[in-house]
Parts: structure tokens; sequence; C-alpha cells
């Protein structure tokens, strides 16, 4: 099956009432075990590459094993994302080799750092439907700041400073109207990485878990009950994960996710793409660690490449059930982008 327009399958979920996981990608094994993953789960699913991961994958090996997946796999409805695009010219560049939906993060500008103003964010996001509608392609902006800047994308905001930058729903209404964007990231306290909270019990110092905002979730919903919205930072860190990591000579205290039952109240009102990288990453940490840890003479890279692509699997299986997009892969005919021309033409 060729790849499917984002666009459809976030107004499928949205009949459906369930949400649809968005994994980061930047190599063979990953992409492998997402699609093992909504094969045995029988659900559609986006699969999303970053800049750095374009960059690292020097974007034809990419475009192949995305191919490659498809070919694979033709009863599963896959899309393929830029996970938080830049500037208009790295959209061009993903829409050229084949991506299907693109994010302009006009929240930031083209640093990946410095905050965007509102006209600025507005002015970038509409160019890139403009851009992007009549070839078909699905665009993904993003209104208010995430915290936390561990993997390079972000601002840098304090916990406090995050508060200020929540999504206002108000605007929200406003921003989706003049830019016409199909999906809406959502700043409502979350953070990419693996340490959501600067929050600590100031008695004990255990650090406390991040406060959600999902009040302007749910507003944003009433406001607009046909919205698709996006959660980024959405990792939940399961503690186990971590656990294997800092078991095999990791050392990563202090982890904190966000909490499955927060995301489904969040599918509830309008989330239909959850974003997941972190989850990923320490699946397959933990079990190279846990190779190295324990057969010290391995170097057969297979032995533990091959381990960390089950682990991701597992992940990936776990968050596709929790998330409602199992059963759902054989429920619609996907378009083409050709087609979806059409609807954005009328
Ligand atoms: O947006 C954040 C994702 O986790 C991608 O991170 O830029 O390190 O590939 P990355
Ligand atoms: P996590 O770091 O929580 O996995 O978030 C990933 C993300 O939002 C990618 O855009
Ligand atoms: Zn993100």
């Amino acid at each position: 099956m060729p790849l499917v327009p984002m666009r459809q399958i976030l107004d499928e979920a949205a009949k459906g009432g369930y949400g649809v996981g968005a994994f980061n990608v930047n190599n063979m094994e990953q992409i492998q075990a997402i699609m093992e993953a909504a094969n045995e789960t029988n659900s559609p699913v986006i699969i999303q590459a970053s800049r750095g991961a374009l960059q690292y994958s020097r974007l034809i090996y990419l475009k192949k094993l995305m191919e490659a997946a498809c070919e694979e796999y033709p009863h599963i409805p896959v899309s393929m994302h830029l996970d938080h695009g830049n500037s208009l010219k790295t959209l061009k560049t993903a829409i050229d080799l084949g991506f299907t939906s693109v994010m302009m993060d006009g929240s930031l500008g083209e640093d990946g750092k410095t905050p965007n103003t509102y006209e600025q964010n507005v002015e970038i996001t509409r160019a890139a439907v403009e851009m992007s509608h009549p070839l078909g392609v699905t665009v993904e902006g993003e209104l208010g700041v995430l915290g936390g800047i561990e993997d390079g994308h972000g601002a840098g905001l304090t916990d406090r400073q995050v508060q200020d930058h929540l999504t206002d729903p108000n605007q929200a209404e406003d921003f989706v109207q003049k830019t016409g964007l199909d999906a809406l990231a959502v700043a409502i306290g979350t953070s990419h990485g693996a340490y959501k909270s600067g929050r600590k019990d100031p008695k004990t110092g255990e650090v406390l878990p991040p406060t959600l905002a999902m009040d302007r979730i749910h507003a944003i919903h009433e406001k607009m009950p046909n919205c698709h919205m996006v959660m980024h930072g959405s990792s939940s860190v399961p503690q186990e994960l971590v656990d294997i990591i800092n078991q095999y000579g990791g050392k990563m205290p202090g982890t904190f996710g966000i909490p499955i039952e927060q995301i489904q109240d969040g599918i509830k009102h309008g989330v239909r793409k959850i974003n997941v990288d972190t989850d990923s990453r320490l699946a397959c940490t933990g079990a190279i660690r846990k190779v190295f840890a324990e057969k010290p003479a391995e170097f057969d890279m297979r032995k533990y490449l091959g381990p960390a692509r089950d682990a991701m699997k597992q992940v990936y299986i776990d968050r596709m059930l929790a998330f409602g997009q199992a059963g759902h892969a054989g429920d619609y005919t996907p378009m083409s982008l050709d087609e979806m021309k059409k609807v954005y033409g009328k």
C-alpha cells in the first residue's frame, strides 16, 4: 500500500473515537518493530522522522526503508510524517522525499529554540498549508510552547515559564481558522525526553509527576469538536524500562512520564495523534545494555539489535492497544495524495 495522507488516518480515528501513536524512527530496527506491532494488532499507524533523523538516516535510506515497510505490510495504512519541521525548506525536502504529512513547528523560530510571536506562527503555518495542501499533504501546526530542551527541541523554559506558554483555547480557535491546518499540537505542560518534571517534593526531594493542563484540551474540544489535537512529549517513561537500564550499568535517576490514563482522557476529548519517541529509546537501550552486561564476549550486532527490536515492538504494541488504534487497520480504503488534493481543492 502506498503511504496514506495523515489527514485520513486522523479523520478515521475521530470517527472511531480512538487515538493513533506517532512513533519516531531513525533506523531499520525501529521501522520493522513498528510495522510488526501494527501488523500483530491490526493498527493504522503514523511513522515520523525529525530533522535529526533525516540527517542521521541520510534521507534516501529512510525513504527506501519506508517503501519496504509498505511493501511488506500492504494492508496496514501508514502515514510518513515530518516531526518538528523548522522551515518551509525542510518541509519541501520531506515532501519531495515522499512524506505524506509535515509538521510546521511555527511555535519556535527556525533555530528550534526561540519562541515565535503569535503573528509569526500564523504566517509560517499558513504558508506551510498553502504549499502542502495542493500536493495532498497533511499539515500539523503547534500553538504554545513545550517545556524542556534536553533533546534539542524547545525553548528551555522553566516549569514556571511553561505555565505562561500553554495553549490558549480562544487563540487556538483563531489559529485553526487563520491557518487552515489539519492537526493542532497543543502545549499542556508536556515536554520531550525522559525528564518531564522539574517538580520535587520540598521535604523528600523526590521527583513529582508533571502537572498537565488537561482542561485546555477539554476547552479546545468543546470549542472545536472537529479539530484533531496532537499531544507531543507523550512517552510514559515506564519505570520498569528505566530500571532495566539502571540495573545494567545505566544512570537515569528522577525520570517521569505521562500516565496512559491522562492520554486516554485526551483521546476522549479530541486528541488523535500521540507522539512517542523516548519510550522506544528506553526499551532499545535497556535491551542492548542487558546483552552487553550478561554476555560481555558478544560482538555479533544481531545478538543485541534483535532483542532491542523485540523490546521496542512490545512498547509499540502496548501503546497501540492503549490508544485504541488496534483493530482498525481494515476499517477504510486508504486514499492517495491525488485523491486528497481534490478534497482540499473543494
Ligand atoms: O521531537 C522530539 C523527538 O523525540 C525527536 O528527537 O530530534 O533527537 O530526533 P530528535
Ligand atoms: P517523547 O520524548 O515524550 O517521546 O515525545 C516525543 C515527541 O513529542 C516527538 O515529537
Ligand atoms: Zn514533539
